[in-house]
């Protein structure tokens, strides 16, 4: 693709940021979605280790397992499959989102394979895109950000993430870069700002899973940079073993290894989502 190509999803993705600030001091806690329908980016694992560097940071953090696979509710050590209530019966019974909230090194609202089930539970409800950001109300302003896990797909789900979402993180692999991919899940937020939330933007692209090393990885990385410019993050994150060894002591790799190059990493995105958001 050529950056000519990619140019409008730069406008369109910049200009409703004023928007959201504005949006945000009113309703209390900052709501970002990691998303990319194209599955093992690292969306997970960045919803786990961002969730605990913000927390490092002071802030009040919540991440939300919105994906059937539930690997966010497994990196925290909770088992969805004994998880009493889990996000679908807040999407599709309505059950406040407290119920399903479990108390780690931050605070998580569970998933469940049932979430497999939602999207056709949802499908003939009245305001079916809209049920997350109705679950969300009762706790905004009990939290400083909100990190929404969601899966490989731009289903309801992700649909739900988005229309509850100030900001959207997008982490890629550089190896296996699509930038088709990308441009079609702009195409679904700019469906959803015409129809569902005019202020929800691409809040930044993150490199993942980067090995330096290799000539093809740093092409991916030049030509990331060459189409979307300033909204990459400077921060990239580097392959490294100890990201897929941390969720099995059911957390984050800066409980697990704190002085990692990995968990330093992520500490450095949390500075720059900061720094975004001001
Ligand atoms: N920087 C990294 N270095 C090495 N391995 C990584 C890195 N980031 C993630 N992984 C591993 O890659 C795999 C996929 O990561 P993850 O589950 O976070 O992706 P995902 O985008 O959430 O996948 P899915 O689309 O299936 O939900 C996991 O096994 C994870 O531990
Ligand atoms: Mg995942």
């Amino acid at each position: 693709m050529t950056s000519s190509a990619a140019a409008p999803i730069r406008q369109l993705a910049v200009m409703p940021r004023r928007l959201r600030v504005a949006s945000r001091a009113a309703s209390g806690a900052r709501v970002i979605s990691l998303a990319n329908q194209k599955g093992g980016v690292a969306k997970t694992t960045s919803t786990v280790n961002l969730g605990a560097a913000l927390k490092e940071l002071g802030k009040r953090v919540l991440v939300v397992d919105l994906d059937p696979q539930s690997n966010l509710t497994m990196s925290f050590g909770v088992d969805p499959e004994t998880v009493e209530k889990s996000m679908y019966d807040v999407l599709v019974h309505r059950v406040p989102i407290d119920e399903v909230i479990h108390r780690r090194e931050v605070d998580i609202a569970v998933g469940s394979i049932d979430l497999a089930g939602a999207e056709l539970a949802l499908s003939s409800a009245i305001g079916r895109e809209r049920a997350l950001e109705k679950a969300f109300m009762s706790i905004k302003k009990e939290y400083d950000y909100i990190l929404i896990d969601t899966p490989p797909s731009l289903g309801l789900l992700t649909i739900n993430a988005f229309t509850a979402s100030d900001g959207v993180i997008v982490p890629v692999q550089c190896e296996y870069l699509s930038l088709r991919g990308l441009v079609q899940l702009e195409a679904t937020l700019e469906m959803i700002r015409e129809n569902l939330n005019r202020g929800v933007a691409i809040e930044g692209i993150l490199p993942t899973m980067l090995d330096k090393r290799t000539v093809h990885a740093r092409e991916a990385l030049d030509l990331l940079h060459a189409s979307f410019g300033d909204l990459v993050f400077t921060t990239r994150i580097r392959k490294s073993v100890k990201l897929a060894e941390a969720p099995v002591q059911g957390g984050s790799v800066l409980a697990y290894e704190p002085e990692c190059g990995a968990a330093m990493a992520y500490r450095s995105l949390a500075e720059e989502v900061i720094t975004r958001d001001e």
